[in-house]
């Protein structure tokens, strides 16, 4: 629905919009790694033409930064903008410019000069000390290590990621009064921004608006409200104007979150048949000092295959950086990575077929919680994968495969990503001229929301699909929970769908008690909708339309807010499944990877538009490709600068890096995951991609390379 909008430029991001009055942003960002500052001399900046001010902690007001129990900020203080003079991290915001042009600000913040006493910052993982740390545990795990008949003990290492999304973070902020009016690139509209505004400046949640009808790309940096969204709204209060602040390329390196690095210790303990008897994880994963950020690292491990013992450790590194964040598959990618290695590791000690040995390893419930798998088809995405990618043509042995100077290999990963949803109102009216409107406060990074929604309304109001209007991003709309987590259809589409099926009911009910409708008095349940149109189930003839009916009635409109509320008490355990599968190519004296294509099978329940699905799962190959091979951000660890902020020097896949990618979703539903069956398809699709690389890579040479990403290095 969006797409037309989209390709002709006419689709508003948030820097877009166009707001009366409006004056530029530019953040100076702190060039040391830690410390504080000493002293800011700002005037040089303010004597340049147009510029309005320059704020910083020295002049800033005090804010109120109350707690957001609703929103997504991990445990912790928040970095607070410009309210003292600590630098927690390299890039961290120390003064805001505003002036009269973009350009105007952009050098009028160089000229601000800032002293420091600084410290040398902590940003090793590898050296770092732990902070905080979870566990789990069953069985007994290290004592079943000791006497098995297989024992591995890999450590796999993941870099940092950041998600780069192609529309930078942008923020316009107006007051008006004590009312706030921001445009945002935001993930979250109510919780993430509206919420966190709210509580920042210490006024009430209805105090401020938040519009976000596009987001051009997050992959999870848009689920919180980052500093500079503050800053926005700092600046525009004290300059009296409204304020737009766009963030550089590089400043989305330190000004948004990123996927954490990770050291995974693993070891594995089965028989000599390839049953797995024990594992353990000892996790190590980066945080900020002032913010402790977790992610579902673990839930892989203790519900991905079968066994007895489980032990498991997740320590959170505090460094000096600034606040990870989730990114796309979050947890699971990077829990994967390293079982779905290690099982491939295993497999080649054992003498088993990667698949057959993931199979004799499959649980039959969640042995985590007992609770039994609402539906989980593993086995048919491998059956299903092997007979569509060929997997029975390969030579099992490792570097055996040639073509001219390139080793070939194939490899396959299992994929799993949790089925969650969270409570989520939308409004549904029906219109006496037939059309419908459906409103929700969720945002759309891209998966197809304009699209997808309206298809759920047309089907639960029986409206041809062009009759529906649907509109998102507004936070006078009604609220919905963050668009991530692969949560939105089940959780704003059950709502739609709540909605749709209340006015259809209304309608029907208003038909059936009407003497002057040709369905009066029959039974309502013998009554369905068509395109418009009301009629018996069992006599088409005998009916009248939504346009009739309403019309007569001299009602101008039905409407109702559709609601969802997840259930209190989870009686399954609930995940979106895949297997991945990759064939690579290896030039080992250039240590060249070549992906040549991908298949990915899914079990995600329901597809709601095949179309879209199969958009989210390229999408999501193409960043398992880049997490693989490419993605690695760099930091330069004696001030904490990050080296490659950029795109020339972050690696993302390009086109010619993209082969033949294919993605394959079963048929059926999930009854038991939410009312429309859906279990989630936006994050599932990365996760398992880049073990499925790597074990090809494995399968094409012989080695095994356990960090990533892969790269030309570590092949030679
Ligand atoms: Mo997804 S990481 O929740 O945008």
């Amino acid at each position: 629905m969006d797409g037309r909008l989209k390709v002709t430029g006419q689709a508003a991001y948030a820097a877009d919009h166009r707001v009366d009055g409006v004056v530029y942003a530019a953040v100076v960002d702190s060039t040391v790694g830690r410390g504080r500052i000493t002293g800011i001399d700002a005037r040089a900046a303010e004597a340049q033409p147009g510029v309005l001010a320059v704020i910083s902690h020295l002049n800033a007001p005090r804010l109120a930064y109350r707690p957001n129990s609703g929103s997504n900020n991990p445990d912790g203080a928040r970095l607070r903008v410009f309210q003292d003079d600590q630098v927690l991290f390299h890039g961290q915001p120390v003064a805001v410019v505003v002036a009269t042009t973009h350009e105007g600000a952009r050098h009028a913040a160089s000229l601000v000069e800032v002293r420091y006493d600084a410290a040398r910052p902590s940003t090793d993982l590898n050296s770092a000390p732990a902070g905080e740390a979870d566990s789990y545990a069953r069985g007994d795990a290290d004592s079943a290590l000791a006497s098995a008949e297989v024992r591995l003990e890999p450590k796999y290492r993941l870099s940092r990621n950041h998600h780069n999304p192609m529309e930078p973070h942008a923020t316009i902020a107006r007051w008006d009064g004590d009312r706030l009016t921001v445009w945002d690139k935001t993930q979250w509209v109510v919780g993430g921004t509206q919420q966190e505004l709210a509580a920042v400046f210490g006024i009430p949640q209805e105090s401020v608006r938040v519009i976000s009808p596009f987001v051009g790309g997050g992959f999870g940096s848009g689920l919180r409200a980052w500093p500079h969204v503050i800053i926005a709204a700092l600046a525009a209060r004290e300059t009296g104007r409204p304020v737009k602040l766009v963030l550089t390329r590089e400043q989305m390196y330190f000004g948004t979150g990123f996927r954490p690095a990770y050291e995974y210790q693993m070891r594995v303990g089965s028989d000599r048949r390839g049953r797995l008897i024990a594992m353990t994880h000892d996790i190590r994963g980066e945080t900020a000092t002032y913010e402790t950020f977790t992610e579902e690292v673990m839930a892989p491990g203790q519900m991905l295959y079968s066994m007895p013992n489980v032990r498991q450790t997740y320590a959170t590194v505090p460094l000096d950086v600034n606040a990870p964040t989730w990114m796309r598959g979050p947890g699971a990618a990077t829990g994967v990575f390293a079982i779905e290695s290690a099982v491939d590791e295993l497999a080649h000690e054992v003498g088993v077929d990667p698949i057959e040995l993931r199979l004799l390893n499959e649980p039959e419930r969640d042995e985590s919680t007992g609770l039994p798998f609402s539906t989980r088809r593993l086995r048919e995405c491998y059956e299903v994968g092997a007979r569509e990618f060929g997997w029975n043509r390969r030579d099992p042995r490792p570097a055996a495969t040639r073509d001219g100077d390139w080793l070939i290999g194939t490899g396959v990963s299992a994929a799993m990503y949790h089925t969650g949803s969270m409570s989520a109102r939308a409004y549904v009216r029906l219109n006496a001229d037939g059309t419908a409107l459906v409103q929700s406060a969720t945002s759309d990074m891209g998966p197809g929301t304009y699209t997808s929604m309206p298809q759920v309304a047309a089907d639960a109001l029986g409206l041809a699909m062009s009759a529906v209007r649907f509109e998102l991003g507004d936070s006078l709309m009604p609220p919905t929970p963050p668009h991530g987590g692969s949560m939105t259809m089940a959780s704003v589409g059950s709502a739609v769908q709540d909605g749709g099926d209340k006015v259809r009911q209304q309608a029907i009910a208003l038909a059936v008690n009407d003497p002057r409708s040709p369905l009066h008095g029959v039974r309502p349940e013998d009554v369905i909708v068509r395109r418009g149109r009301l009629h018996l189930s069992n006599d088409p003839t005998r009916g009248e339309t939504y346009e009739q009916l309403l019309t007569r009635n001299n009602r101008p409109h039905l409407e109702i807010i559709g609601s969802y509320a997840p259930p209190e008490q989870q009686r399954y355990t609930m995940n979106a499944y895949g297997a991945v599968f990759a064939e690579v190519a290896v030039d080992q004296r250039l240590g060249l990877v070549r992906v040549r294509r991908m298949l990915g099978v899914y079990d995600a329940g329901r597809i709601i538009n095949p179309k879209l699905a199969e958009s989210q799962a390229i999408g999501g190959m193409v960043g398992g490709i880049g997490t693989a091979l490419l993605e690695h951000t760099v930091t330069d660890h004696r001030d904490g600068r990050i080296v490659n902020a950029n795109l020339a020097d972050y690696l993302v896949p390009v086109n010619a890096d993209v082969p033949d990618l294919r993605a394959i979703y079963l048929d059926g539903e999930d009854q038991h995951a939410d009312p429309i069956g859906v279990k989630g398809l936006g994050e599932i699709v990365i996760v398992g991609v880049a073990p499925a690389i790597a074990n090809a890579v494995f399968h094409a040479t012989g080695r095994r390379i356990r960090e990533l990403p892969i790269t030309a290095e570590a092949l030679l």
